[in-house]
């Protein structure tokens, strides 16, 4: 065990204790799930009907580093990226509540899982390969959609990445319909376990 590894499990209890003192009303929600899934277009929207402010981590990113995030790989690469992403993603998520989109690879890196657990209500944006293959064609600046046949390369990373979307605490379709049907189905998510919260500490 290296000593960051040795660092969290010592800080393990605190995190738990943080984690379990934390009432929804406390947690920032986060959106997660793969490019095109519609995190910024559907977490503004939420944000708006819940109250919250929105931030959308990509671009934090992009403030921090000064350049914009296809620049980021370019110049830096993509585990300089990863870096400044779970630096940003634990900032956001140590300040006020509000919503969250994040990348959809931020979930790769175990901090950023550990503290989304710890400080945020997951919400996993679920679309369908052909609904991801046609909304990513209308944005083409995504680093890692370059790197080959699209199709081929959304393919891969459901493949990778579902097993870490799929620990989220909701799972909402974001499917061809709009934007306002998918934030309805995560408000009435998020009631459903507030609901379900009440009726345990009755
Ligand atoms: C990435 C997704 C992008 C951005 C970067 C890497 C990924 O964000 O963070 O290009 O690894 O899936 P969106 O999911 O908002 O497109």
């Amino acid at each position: 065990m290296n000593s960051t590894q040795t660092d969290v499990m010592n800080d393990l209890p605190n995190q738990l204790a943080e984690a379990q003192s934390m009432t929804d009303k406390d947690r920032s929600i986060v959106l997660i799930g793969l490019m095109g899934a519609g995190k910024s277009s559907v977490g503004r929207r939420l944000a708006a009907r819940l109250g919250l402010p929105f931030v959308d981590a990509d671009n934090e990113i992009e403030a921090a580093a000064g350049c914009s995030v296809p620049e980021i790989f370019a110049l830096h690469g993509e585990a300089a990226f990863r870096d400044g992403e779970r630096r940003v993603i634990a900032r956001l998520l140590d300040g006020p509540r509000q919503v969250v989109a994040t990348g959809g690879g931020a979930i790769l890196d175990a901090d950023t899982r550990d503290k989304i657990r710890a400080r945020g209500i997951s919400i996993w944006l679920r679309a369908d390969l052909d609904i991801l293959v046609r909304r990513c064609q209308k944005r083409g600046n995504r680093p890692l959609l370059q790197q080959g046949d699209m199709r081929q390369v959304l393919q891969r990373l459901i493949e990778e990445r579902t097993p870490y979307y799929a620990e989220a605490d909701l799972a909402v379709d974001s499917g061809d319909g709009p934007h306002e049907q998918v934030v309805d189905a995560i408000v009435a998510g998020l009631r459903r376990r507030s609901d379900l919260a009440r009726a345990a500490h009755r």
